[in-house]
């Protein structure tokens, strides 16, 4: 009924609404009153243990999988620690080098995919320190880990997951910047500048769900295609392959999500007249290069999507058809703004297709065979 759904046509729709509810709930008791530090009293994890950590592992299926090449960048790029992130299905099979001194991360909306459940006991047979990221208390994978991080998303119902993954971003932020305060890899000042950008991130996306009418024009367009590209560089590479998998589960359009430099090596065969093209360009150190890579794609006629800061959307207008703007933030929090005009799209274009869009076909909520 529409009453559980909250009076929205669907739980997807409903769970997109809820993310500034779960970015406030999932930080609510990890910043400390003075807005300067992560606490996270949940963690056994000690300081010792974590000056000692010489590499991370983060493993995880799916959505759960795209918040880990996010939390990847956020951990390398806070701590200093390199850092690998894997499909959960590949990792048991590929001899990780994995030590005591190894930390693996497992991301699981459910805790209970089998795949994941599997990793975690294999890098715990390795003497890892496994810490999960887990929306549900009491889940397998929350059990049998050494550590949680609780996301505090509530329920998630839709088979296509959002909110679960917005909170995992979240979850890495958090934990990024306490791992950065305990081996002194970020100055007070840069963590208090990032914990005040991150508070103001729930009101960002509240701004950006009044706007979802611009997104709605487009999904409407590109549900009449079969294929579509998805293109950025960096962080904004690590939300185009969340935003092409939403696309393909719930509108069953065939997408793909191309490193944006990567595209001239081979996959630009592909482009033709018309076919649509979404581009992320919020990685301002990057941008010059993805303009450049639009270029390329509207050179050989595809119709261009951009999705950017306000300040850029003029500039880009020059080589894009279309803009959506995104409110401004830290390049490295980006992600947890770019993806909602994303998830927006693949509902619209579902609707538009008139799928189910709650229970795509040949999908289940939590897989739990390997
Ligand atoms: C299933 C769901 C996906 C989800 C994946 C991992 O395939 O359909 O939406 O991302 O499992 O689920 P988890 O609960 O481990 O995050």
């Amino acid at each position: 009924t529409t009453a559980e759904k909250g009076g929205f046509e669907h739980f997807m729709l409903k769970e997109i609404h809820e993310q500034p509810k779960a970015y406030r709930d999932t930080m609510r008791g990890r910043i400390d009153v003075s807005g300067k530090h992560v606490v996270l009293p949940e963690l056994k994890l000690t300081p010792e243990q974590i000056k000692n950590i010489r590499n991370v592992q983060i493993v995880a299926c799916g959505t759960a999988y795209h918040a880990g090449l996010v939390g990847r960048s956020v951990i390398e790029q806070l701590v200093k620690i390199p850092v690998e992130t894997d499909v959960a299905s590949e990792y048991r099979y590929r001899s990780p080098i994995v030590t005591p001194e190894t930390l693996v991360i497992v991301v699981s909306q459910s805790g209970e995919t089998a795949d994941t459940l599997a990793a975690l006991r294999e890098a715990q047979s390795h003497g890892a320190h496994v810490l999960a990221i887990t929306n549900v208390v009491g889940s397998s994978i929350a059990r049998d880990a050494d550590d949680v991080i609780t996301t505090l998303a509530g329920p998630e119902i839709a088979v296509a997951s959002t909110k679960a993954y917005t909170s995992q971003l979240i979850a890495f932020y958090l934990l990024g910047l306490y791992l950065a305060e305990v081996r002194g890899t970020q100055t007070p000042e840069q963590i208090a500048h990032i914990i005040a950008a991150m508070q103001a991130l729930p009101e960002q996306v509240e701004k950006m769900l009044s706007q979802a009418d611009a997104i709605k024009d487009f999904a409407e367009q590109i549900s009449k295609h079969e294929d579509l590209f998805f293109i950025g560089r960096g962080l904004d590479y690590a939300v185009a392959q969340e935003g092409s998998l939403k696309l393909k589960e719930i509108s069953y359009i065939h997408s793909e999500a191309y490193a944006a430099g990567e595209l001239k090596h081979g996959t630009l065969a592909l482009i033709e007249d018309g076919i649509p093209v979404i581009a992320l360009a919020t990685q301002e150190s990057v941008l010059e290069k993805t303009v450049s890579n639009i270029k390329e794609v509207k050179a050989r006629g595809a119709e261009v999507m951009a999705i950017t800061f306000e300040e850029h959307v003029a500039g880009l207008l020059k080589s894009v058809d279309q803009a959506f703007a995104i409110p401004k933030t830290l390049p490295i929090l980006t992600p947890a703004l770019a993806v909602v005009p994303l998830q927006l799209l693949s509902y619209y274009a579902s609707l538009a297709r008139g799928n189910d869009v709650d229970k795509p076909r040949n999908l289940a909520k939590s897989v739990t065979v390997e």
